[in-house]
């Protein structure tokens, strides 16, 4: 298997193992922001996964969520690390959280892990390789129609109020079977690698998010962009996955979203 791939799996099966005992008890949250938590879980996992990249990796970049973050001048990969994506969830006992761990080369995604503890789910990709879910190969829906689609959104922690998600999410909701906000967007990107969900869109969301989920969805066979269409990197201000089936028909929505809003500003 891929190097990389390989010593991913084995961070965020490691950092993993420490979140799911974890998980039963009692937390202590900290604030980074009005409704942006942390726990002592979210820095120890990071320590696990830093550590390991590092020692595989020395001459690697690193960007993680918790702030450990080395530069190495030079180098043309990066690792972008959410040691606890869905923080709020894991604090308030809810299971739905993972560990994203990405990679990219020159600024483009090559390989990503994502890894549910409480469900035992791995997913992993590489750039070329596929997508798998647990070793066994996934693909995304073969749905054809938004009207027949399941999708999902998340919302920002940081500047709430600016967010204009609350009218996608209305629009969205009356023409599909539903709209899903279970608060972890590496999760909700493997939905849409393995076909759960047929779509998922969010604005604002940072690297470490999604540098492993767009790997998983395009080694799937869908379609990842901003709402212009363009090619979707990790960081950017807006994010479309879906199974490519039913992504212009959202594209051209979210446009008229947009030229109202224009209009009404
Ligand atoms: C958050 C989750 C959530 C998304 C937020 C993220 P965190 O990450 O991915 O689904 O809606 O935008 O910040 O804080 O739990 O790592
Ligand atoms: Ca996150
Ligand atoms: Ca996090």
């Amino acid at each position: 298997m891929n190097k990389f791939l390989e010593v991913a799996i084995e961070a965020a099966r490691e950092a993993g193992a420490m979140l799911r005992p974890a998980f039963d008890r009692p937390k202590t949250i900290s604030y980074k922001g009005e409704v942006d938590i942390v726990t002592e879980s979210d820095r120890h996992a990071e320590e696990l996964i830093v550590a390991r990249l590092g020692r595989h990796f020395p001459d690697h970049g690193i960007i993680a969520e918790e702030g450990s973050n080395s530069a190495a001048a030079g180098s043309r990969y990066c690792w972008h690390v959410d040691p606890l994506d869905g923080t709020t969830n894991f604090a308030h006992g809810y299971p739905c959280f993972a560990v994203s761990i990405g990679l990219m080369e020159d600024g483009e995604p090559i390989a990503g892990v994502v890894f549910n503890p409480v469900a035992g789910e791995l997913f992993s990709a590489a750039r070329g390789e596929g997508a798998y879910l647990n070793g066994k190969p996934i693909r995304v829906s073969s749905v054809e129609k938004l009207a027949h689609s399941l999708v999902a959104t998340g919302f920002p922690t940081h500047q709430r109020k600016r967010s204009a998600n609350m009218e996608y999410y209305w629009e969205f909701t009356l023409r599909s079977h539903g709209v899903r906000r279970d608060g972890s967007a590496a999760l909700d990107l493997c939905s849409v690698a393995c076909g759960r969900f047929d779509a998922f869109w969010e604005f604002r969301l940072n690297s470490w998010d999604t540098a492993a989920g767009v790997v998983l969805v395009r080694e799937a066979g869908g379609a990842v962009t901003d709402l212009a269409g363009q090619s979707y990197r990790p960081g950017g201000f807006v994010m479309l996955a879906s199974n490519g089936r039913v992504h212009e028909e959202m594209r051209e929505i979210a446009a008229g979203i947009a030229e109202r809003a224009a209009q009404n500003a």
